[in-house]
């Protein structure tokens, strides 16, 4: 049996949030996650409150993937734009697996390969027990409510991807972006960058794999924020 996250309007299998339009989804390629060997990667293998990382819908365009002890359920954002969308349920064995773009929303910082200043850390009071933090301007996003902003500047929450997962096979699916996407201003703002980085700032879809990784491997450091 396969369970998604609502896709094309329609809530399938993984929840339901009656009330609230689920928005458009940006039908990005299906792209199955694998690990370094290519082989496909398991649900499994994600423990509560660990992040790991893989690029998607480009190249170079980093995603959170995480998991956490209790069921994810979709809740109501609105975009910088008042586009209003509900963000994806959780899927896997628990319901509790998410993925969100890991560009921040408010100056586009992202990790790389040398260091990342946007990280799933310690919750303060009053939030829940681990958020999306970015030293940038210390924008903190709520990963267990769709990475809905809870502090800083960040106009809008984080992107969501959709994922399905199989239950028989235990494997994961992207399907596509919800939400405000930042991938033009992303693209935009790190031309040369990227140009210096890759040899091209042109992007370049994620392909039909992706390679999740986790986040002490996919960057060499990552700054600690004093809130
Ligand atoms: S770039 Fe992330 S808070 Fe400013």
């Amino acid at each position: 049996m396969r369970q998604a996250a609502c896709v094309a309007g329609a809530w399938v299998l993984s929840g339901a949030l009656p009330a609230v339009a689920a928005g458009k989804v940006q039908p990005y390629p299906r792209s199955l996650l694998v690990d370094a060997h290519g082989e496909p990667w398991r649900a499994r293998k994600l423990k509560a409150g660990e992040a790991f990382l893989f690029n998607y819908p480009y190249t170079v365009s980093p995603v959170f993937l995480l998991a956490f002890g209790r069921e994810i359920k979709p809740v109501e954002l609105i975009t910088e734009g008042k586009q209003r969308y509900a963000s994806p349920a959780g899927v896997g064995p628990n319901k509790s697996i998410v993925a969100f773009s890991a560009i921040c929303a408010h100056k586009l910082m992202y990790p790389t390969p040398a260091i990342s200043f946007i990280g799933l850390r310690k919750g303060s009071r009053g939030e829940s027990a681990q958020v999306i933090h970015c030293c940038g301007d210390n924008s903190r996003y709520d990963p267990l409510r769709g990475a809905r902003v809870i502090g800083g500047p960040a106009p809008q929450p984080l992107a969501a991807v959709l994922l399905e997962w199989d239950a028989g096979s235990d494997q994961l699916w992207t399907l596509g972006v919800r939400g405000g996407e930042m991938f033009d201003a992303f693209f935009e703002k790190y031309a040369q960058k990227l140009e210096f980085e890759t040899g091209s700032s042109r992007r370049q879809p994620s392909g039909r794999t992706v390679i999740v990784q986790p986040a002490a491997s996919y960057s060499r450091q990552w700054r600690s924020c004093s809130v």
